[in-house]
């Protein structure tokens, strides 16, 4: 939520601003702005709506020119979008942009008013940081800076510009990602590294509570306490095409075209000799032998990612999981102890809801695996053990490869859990795993399907309401597909567990209402096709995914998506792709903007 950036270095530092928010605008983007010293003076234009609405404000009435400053691309928390809520926010000397919330804003506000200072502007919480530092500031940044960490309450991260202190950008970091980037005579602050990786692949992580100096081209870092720290420099295991949309017309088909290339690379080095082989994430045999429970915890995507999960995991290691969005069960008390182990999913790696859930977990004394793709995201580094997915940067805001890269680490893990507990024999376990090691050619197979999914979506686009219904894993899958699609299309849509339509959820088919129906599970094949001509009785539009030797009475289905086959565990991974692609092209045919649907911003760092 909210993207910040900032520049200090010989280019002209609007130009590597905006260039750099661009990159961020997946993070939110109802408003954006940036500050600048221009002649030792600090200059700000911000803008209510996209980028590029700042970019033609600052076509007309100039933009500010210099070589330092900060910039902001905001996902609205305190007040509405509008110029005026746009960051950059100022006190007198002091001109800040934030990302996260700062939860006691009004208390602060109060301790300011009774201190005579009553100027606000906005209506956000960042404002009054501004004003909190000014009122503290006595000409020495990082101490004013380290006061007021001392004060406020949230999670967040900050880009500070003093007006006393021309061509210096401040950072701090509480919580809310940040990295520093170094480039040669040249440093850069940025809420994720593919905002600067156009400039330099040389990162430093900023850690809680420390502070990033940056003048004359290069950082310095301080802790909390005022210490000196030096910091480990890493290097970005990506390039500048990996955040481009490299020929495709959106980042979302991008990324669905890059799934098979992501599941190799993240499969491939934990597979040894046929087996699964989980031991470079610090997970072994043993270790998957001694957990009573399981829970999974996660928010969105990444949940629906669990629930396959669940269903391959007790099916093939006879394991109890639970299955949980993570903001439920943060507050929810749960049953957890020393014998369980809790899997946190998150692309982001700093999902606020699923961040509270690990740390809950690890106060139970309770084992906890991430598996996330964003490396030293939060999740990770404070988890037990990590696997991380390698699926490259996401752009789109709507999720596709980390899905399919999450799924892949579900089978995985199931395999060799199953494989330890002597649930499943070595042939099987070598079976399975060769099954998915072909699955990236399958996925290939299965996004050549693509005009297919394209026409289909025309029979949607007019629809109000839909339903996406399956059994067993393909219900789990279903939960993905109908989120995909209500999220970049805004058609209304909704998951039903097939066998449970006749309880209620069928009184909503009406004439020409779509209902997609997943039926991947050979062993369940019938029955889904009894409820889906329950609803095609009763008028529906039945869109039909399922493999190509499925054999079912032709009139169940006014269009049929067939995918290529594989075994039928491995099934959601194919299927996925139709579904994508359905959002997808429902989405372009209704003209909206697919890759930053409304209301929605990737990585979700409030609660
Ligand atoms: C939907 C989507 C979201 C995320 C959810 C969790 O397409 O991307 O539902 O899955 O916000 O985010 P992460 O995985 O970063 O924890």
């Amino acid at each position: 939520m909210c993207g910040i950036v900032g520049y200090v270095g010989p280019r002209d530092c609007s130009d590597v601003l905006v260039s750099a928010l661009t990159k961020l605008e997946y993070r939110g983007y109802d408003s954006a702005g940036i500050a600048v010293f221009e002649n030792g003076k600090i200059e700000v234009a911000k803008s209510k709506g996209r980028l590029t609405d700042l970019v033609a404000k600052m076509e007309k009435e100039g933009k500010p020119s210099g070589h330092a400053g900060i910039g902001h691309t905001r996902w609205a928390t305190h007040g509405e979008p509008s110029d005026v809520n746009s960051h950059p926010h100022s006190g007198r000397r002091v001109t800040i942009v934030h990302n996260g919330i700062i939860e006691n804003y009004k208390q602060i506000k109060k301790f300011l008013i009774d201190n005579d200072r009553t100027e606000f502007l906005s209506d956000t919480d960042t404002e009054i940081v501004a004003q909190l530092l000014d009122y503290y500031y006595d000409g020495n940044p990082v101490r004013c800076i380290r006061k007021v960490l001392h004060e406020i309450r949230g999670s967040f991260a900050l880009g500070i510009v003093f007006a006393d202190r021309p061509e210096t950008v401040y950072a701090v970091r509480c919580e809310s990602p940040l990295i520093v980037g170094q480039g040669m005579g040249e440093a850069f602050i940025a809420s994720d590294v593919p905002a600067i990786i156009k400039y330099t692949k040389d990162y430093y992580l900023l850690e809680y509570g420390e502070i990033a100096v940056l003048k004359n081209g290069s950082a310095s870092f301080c802790n909390l306490h005022g210490r000196m720290i030096e910091k480990e420099l890493k290097t970005a295991d990506f390039d500048e095409d990996s955040a481009e949309k490299g020929g495709f017309e959106h980042f979302m088909i991008k990324e669905i075209h890059e799934q098979p290339t992501a599941v190799k690379t993240t499969i491939t080095p934990r597979i040894e000799d046929g087996m699964p082989n989980l031991s470079e994430c610090g997970i072994t045999p043993e270790t998957l032998k001694s957990f009573k429970n399981i829970f999974i915890v996660a928010c969105g995507t990444a949940m629906h990612a669990g629930m396959v999960g669940k269903y391959v995991i007790e099916k093939l290691a006879r394991v109890s999981v639970t299955v949980d969005i993570a903001s439920e069960f943060r507050y929810r008390d749960p049953l957890l102890n020393e014998d369980d182990l809790v899997i946190i999913i998150s692309q982001s790696g700093e999902t606020a809801d699923s961040k509270a859930v690990l740390n809950l977990a690890k106060e139970k004394g309770a084992k906890t695996l991430a598996v996330v793709n964003v490396k030293g995201s939060s999740i990770a580094r404070e988890s037990d053990m990590v696997i991380y997915t390698h699926a490259g940067p996401e752009i789109a805001v709507a999720s596709t490869k980390a899905y399919m890269v999450q799924l892949s680490v579900m089978y995985l893990l199931a395999f060799e859990m199953a494989y330890a507990k002597g649930r499943i024999d070595e042939k099987e376990c070598r079976r399975l795993t060769a099954e998915l090691v072909k699955t990236p050619e399958i996925i290939e197979r299965a996004i050549s399907l693509e005009y297919n999914c394209q026409y289909i979506s025309t029979k949607l686009i007019t629809a109000d309401s839909l339903l996406y219904i399956g059994r067993g894993l393909d219900y789990a899958l279903s939960m993905e597909g109908s989120l995909k699609l209500k999220e970049v299309s805004y058609i209304h849509s909704e998951s039903y567990a097939a066998g449970e339509l006749k309880h209620g959820t069928i009184s909503l088919i009406t004439e020409g209402m779509p209902v997609i129906a997943v039926a991947t599970q050979t062993s369940l094949l019938e029955k889904t096709v009894s409820n889906i001509k329950e609803v095609k009785a009763r008028g529906a539009m039945t869109i039909v995914i399922c493999d190509e030797a499925a054999e079912f009475d032709n009139d169940a289905a006014d269009y049929t998506i067939r995918i290529p086959k594989i075994s039928e565990v491995l099934m959601p991974m194919i299927a996925t792709v139709p579904m994508q692609l359905l959002a997808y092209y429902t989405s372009v045919n209704k003209g909206n903007d697919v890759d930053k649907p409304r209301n929605l911003a990737k990585s979700v760092t409030v609660e």
